[in-house]
C-alpha cells in the first residue's frame, strides 16, 4: 500500500452523473490483484473521510488505473468537476481482492454484477480471459441510460444484461439472469448490492468457488478504526473488517 499525489489523466461522462477517471503514479506498480480499491481525499478541507472507489483496470505499462464512480454525494461530485493535470491524494491499492489462481484455462467463470458494482469486474475478467478461462457475463441495470462498458465487457466474452424497465436486455434483475442460464458455472464472482449478493449465495450455494465483494461504510480504509465490521456465521464474537479482510470474501464466510 501506497500513498501518492496521483495526476489525473483522463476524466469523462461515460453516462448522466456516471464518470470514468483515469490515474498516473508510482503507486499502479502495487497493483496485483481484481477487486481492490483505492481510498481518495477529496481536496476540501470540510470532507475529512476519504471515498473508496473500486480499481476498474489498471495498465502496468503505461502507469495508469482507472476508476468509475457514480456521483452520489460532496465528495463524488468534487470528483467529477475536476480536470486533467490536477491531482488527488490516494492511498492504495487496498484491500483482498477476487482469487483466481484455482481457475485453469478451460473453466468456466461467471462474471456478476449490478449497477455501481460493474467497475471492479472488467480488470477481474482481463486477467480470468487471459489465463484462457471461459467468462460468462450477468450485468444489471436501471435502465439503458445509464449502462456503461458493455462493449468493453461483450469483447471479454458472452455477456448477458438485465434493465429494471426491460431497456436494454431481459426486463428484471441479474437474478432473472442467472435464472434462466443453462450453463454451469465453475467459479462465480460477484459485486453489487447485498440483494444480488444474497441471490447469488443461494443460487450456486453447491459451487465450492464463490466469491462476493461487499460494500460497507468506511472511514480509515485500513483497519484501524473498526468501521466496517461484519460478523462471521459461526462465531458471533467474531468478526472481520471488509476493508482489510475483504471487500472479497467467500461466500458464506461473513453475515451481510
Ligand atoms: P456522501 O453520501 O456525501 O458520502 C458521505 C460519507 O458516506 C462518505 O464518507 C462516503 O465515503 C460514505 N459513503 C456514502 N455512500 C457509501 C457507499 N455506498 N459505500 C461506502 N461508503 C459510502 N462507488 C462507485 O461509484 N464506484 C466504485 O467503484 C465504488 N467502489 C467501492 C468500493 C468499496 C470497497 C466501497 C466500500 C465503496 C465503493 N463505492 C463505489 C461507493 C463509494 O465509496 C461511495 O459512493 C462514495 O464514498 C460516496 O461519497 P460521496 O461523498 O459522494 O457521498
Ligand atoms: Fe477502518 Fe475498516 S474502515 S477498519
Amino acid at each position: 500500500m501506497k500513498q501518492e499525489m496521483m495526476t489525473i489523466v483522463r476524466q469523462q461522462e461515460l453516462a448522466p452523473r456516471i464518470y470514468e477517471l483515469v490515474l498516473a503514479g508510482e503507486l499502479v506498480k502495487e497493483m496485483a490483484m481484481p477487486g481492490q480499491f483505492l481510498h481518495i481525499r477529496v481536496p476540501r478541507s470540510d470532507l475529512l473521510l476519504r471515498r473508496p472507489i473500486s480499481i476498474n483496470q489498471y495498465d502496468s505499462e503505461k502507469g495508469t488505473c482507472t476508476i468509475i464512480y457514480r456521483v452520489e454525494g460532496d465528495g463524488t461530485k468534487y470528483f467529477s468537476e475536476m480536470a486533467v493535470g490536477m491531482k488527488l491524494d490516494v492511498m492504495g491499492p487496498l484491500g483482498h481482492g477476487f482469487e483466481i489462481n484455482d481457475l485453469n484455462a478451460g473453466d468456466t467463470a461467471f462474471v456478476v454484477g449490478g449497477g455501481i458494482g460493474v467497475p471492479p469486474l472488467y480488470q477481474l475478467s482481463k486477467e480470468l480471459t487471459a489465463k484462457g478461462v471461459r467468462v460468462i457475463h450477468f450485468l444489471g441495470f436501471g435502465t439503458q441510460e445509464v449502462v456503461y462498458f458493455a462493449e468493453e465487457f461483450q469483447e471479454l466474452g458472452e455477456t448477458r444484461f438485465s434493465t429494471d424497465d426491460g431497456t436494454f436486455g431481459i426486463q428484471g434483475n441479474v437474478g432473472n439472469l442467472l435464472l434462466s442460464e443453462e450453463d454451469q458455472p465453475d467459479a462465480v464472482f460477484a459485486c453489487g448490492n447485498n440483494g444480488l449478493l444474497k441471490t447469488v449465495e443461494q443460487l450456486y450455494s453447491e459451487v465450492e468457488n464463490v466469491q462476493l465483494s461487499l460494500e460497507s461504510r468506511m472511514a480509515c480504509g485500513m483497519g484501524a478504526c473498526y468501521a466496517c465490521v461484519c460478523h462471521v456465521p459461526e462465531d458471533e464474537n467474531k468478526s472481520v473488517k471488509v476493508c482489510e479482510d475483504g471487500p472479497v470474501f467467500k461466500a458464506g464466510e461473513v453475515i451481510f
